[in-house]
């Protein structure tokens, strides 16, 4: 990368902030904007399809693609129903809800889903994506396991008669019973054919589908721990079901993690005066979720299980090179709303891996195992993620981090605040986060590595709530409304990168929205396909930034979609789109496959605000079908083959 390594954090501060004056200056002079854009509720009527955007001004000889102009949501109804892709790259939908997973399963009939086929088939809304080489510890390109979670369901467009007003009352049982099943993960083999196609191995072995009904182990500190007993389960080391599932990481040694996110929305009833009442309300749960779990499962009944929310809420380690072995939450990561888990391999063989809690004004947290990692032995491995130092971030104005450890007995972490054990700062994080002092972060979402320059990128979605006073420079704007992402730079030893150190510096990378009007910022670009509502992020093997949106059409009017863009040089930070969702659709999980031939993107919820009898869209099906919409996975390849951004 042509962007130098600077190695004191003196050096890094200096740098940052002469970069900061130099592109205020840049802006200052001006310069004719060329983008076109639609805002909610305008129309973009008088525009011939596929006009919107097409004024694109700049094109970056290393990012290989030609960028695809931004879809408003009042657009052409065929372009706005469907996804889109740059010129020149192909799509195949690979797998779809109610699609067989597992050996035997069949296809899901739409218009008459059941249950218990569900447990076999492809979940609903999936989210974080894995591509893990077949065997293990290869890159073999062409055959792997696609690993996928589901995040969460939308009755109102998987079943007809439902709306968002009277969904909690108006799912059948069996609608219920569908939903439990089509959360978690979903494990296949899948294999790429000569001409490009991916193919599900429905038969194989290793395919796997976790639910709401599937047991998982509890490891780690807070594992056993009274506070996480309940009747069904009186060891505290065992918990039926995963939920809310939303991205994750993949670790050295070919598992899966997976962030439970969102637990607030699935249980019901009055907290009382249990003791676990605060904890509960500082985690949002307050009895009144959108799920309907608690009508067929007490332990989705606040009053009568108030442990059980304690059980959610963790990162969950999958092995999916071996079907045998039981999925694991680790409670050493903490419990918080984990967007995911990202990875990242210490200059020591340490794991550190790095957690957003995506909320308004939660928090970024990284965790650093005591073990190392050892490529050679699998076994010790295993358990690294349940012994470590769980830390959550405090940007200062310096333009510092500073990892504050959320250990038991140190600082404000003991029986004066009501801590009594390191079970107790895992279960409450948030609380000991709050006494640490952490900053209160804009909904952090992904974080990754890159793998070239070791610099770590954190996604702040946006924070409508953020009022002028609470502005700081980590979170710089007040009523965010389109996001902006963060590079942590990684200080590096002997040229190995430290991402244990306690401190180091940081910079804004990017603060999205448009140039003019929201104070954005892209490293004193002017993109073309500028973005909003970052959330999903992953890199390509040369270390340029792919970044998904969720929200763009909320906030703009425009469909969501990946944006690549370069980390150096003189295109850094200069977003375009690559590939657009359809309407109502969030984009997730974007992977690539090791030599970067495939990229694997998930569409979820297409036709989001919408229902089942009246959709806005019916992709990936005929929009002439009576077919509701199903979120899929999507595989993108380059025409006539080779990597994607080549
Ligand atoms: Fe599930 Fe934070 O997105
Ligand atoms: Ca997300
Ligand atoms: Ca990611
Ligand atoms: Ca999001």
């Amino acid at each position: 990368m042509d962007r130098p390594l600077r190695t004191t954090l003196e050096e890094l501060i200096e740098t940052r902030i002469s970069r900061r004056e130099a592109v205020k200056g840049i802006l200052a002079a001006g310069g004719a904007m060329t983008a076109t854009w639609c805002l909610p509720g305008e129309s973009d009527a008088g525009l011939a399809n596929g006009e919107m955007g097409e004024t694109v001004t700049v094109e970056s000889p290393r990012a290989g693609f030609r960028e695809l102009p931004h879809v408003c949501e009042t657009g052409d109804a065929s372009q706005i129903a469907s996804i889109g892709v740059a010129d020149g790259y192909n799509t195949q939908v690979l797998i779809r809800w109610g699609d067989p997973v597992l050996p035997g399963a069949g296809k899901m009939d739409l218009l008459s889903p059941d249950a218990e086929a569900q447990e076999k088939q492809f979940g609903y809304n999936n989210d974080f994506i894995a591509y893990l080489p077949i065997r293990r510890g290869e890159e073999n390109s062409r055959h792997g396991l696609l690993c996928v979670n589901h995040e969460f369901t939308n009755p109102e467009l998987m079943f007809t008669g439902i709306t968002y007003d009277d969904k909690l009352e108006t799912r059948s049982d069996e609608q219920v019973r569908i939903e439990l099943a089509a959360h978690g993960h979903s494990v296949m083999e899948i294999r790429q054919a000569d001409d490009q196609t991916w193919h599900l191995v429905q038969e194989s072995p290793l395919n796997r589908r976790f639910t709401l009904n599937t047991e998982f182990e509890i490891s780690g500190p807070a594992a056993g721990h009274p506070r996480m007993q309940t009747e069904q389960d009186p060891t505290g080391k065992k918990v039926i079901g995963t939920i809310s599932n939303c991205s994750g990481g993949v670790t050295p040694w070919g598992t899966v993690l997976s962030g439970e996110e969102n637990i607030q929305y699935y249980f019901h009833g009055d907290l009382g005066d249990s003791p676990e009442a605060e904890n509960h309300r500082r985690m949002g749960i307050d009895g009144t979720g959108d799920y309907s779990f608690f009508r067929l499962d007490k332990r989705f009944d606040l009053a009568a299980t108030p442990h059980e929310p304690n059980r959610f809420g963790w990162v969950v380690e999958i092995d999916p090179y071996d079907p045998e072995r039981p999925a694991v939450k680790r409670t050493a990561l903490g419990r918080f709303r984990h967007e995911g888990a990202a990875t990242a391999l210490n200059r020591d063989g340490r794991l550190v891996v790095y957690s957003g809690d995506d909320e308004r004004f939660e928090y970024l947290y990284k965790f650093v195992s005591q073990g190392k990692y050892d490529p050679d032995h699998l076994e010790k491995n295993r358990d690294l993620l349940d012994e470590g130092v769980l830390y959550v971030a405090r940007f200062d104005e310096d333009g510092s981090v500073n990892w504050l450890p959320l250990v038991y007995g140190t600082g404000p972490l003991t029986w004066k605040n009501a801590f009594h054990s390191q079970a107790d700062v895992l279960i409450d994080t948030r609380r000991a986060a709050d006494l640490m002092g952490a900053t209160p972060m804009d909904r952090p979402e992904d974080v990754e590595e890159n793998p070239v320059t070791h610099h770590v990128f954190v996604v702040l979605s946006k924070n409508y709530e953020r009022t002028e006073e609470q502005v700081d420079s980590a979170n710089p704007r007040a009523v965010n409304q389109h996001g902006h992402i963060i590079e942590l730079e990684i200080p590096q030893v002997d040229g190995k990168p430290d991402h244990a150190a306690t401190v180091h510096a940081w910079s804004m990378f990017l603060k999205a929205g448009q140039l003019e009007q929201d104070d954005a910022w892209y490293d004193g670009q002017k993109p073309t396909t500028w973005l909003s509502c970052p959330d999903n992020i992953t890199f390509d093997n040369q270390g340029r930034l792919w970044i998904a949106t969720d929200g763009f059409q909320k906030s703009s009017g425009v469909l969501d979609g990946i944006y690549a863009c370069e980390v150096a040089g003189p295109r850094r930070a200069l977003t375009k789109q690559f590939f657009h969702v359809p309407i109502g659709a969030e984009l997730c999980g974007p992977c690539f496959t090791p030599d970067n031939s495939t990229l694997f993107v998930g569409v979820q919820h297409p036709g989001e605000y919408s229902t089942f009898d009246a959709p806005s869209t019916r992709w990936p099906n005929d929009a002439t079908s009576d077919l509701p919409p199903q979120p899929s996975v999507v595989a993108i390849t380059r025409s006539g083959g080779g990597p994607i951004n080549g």
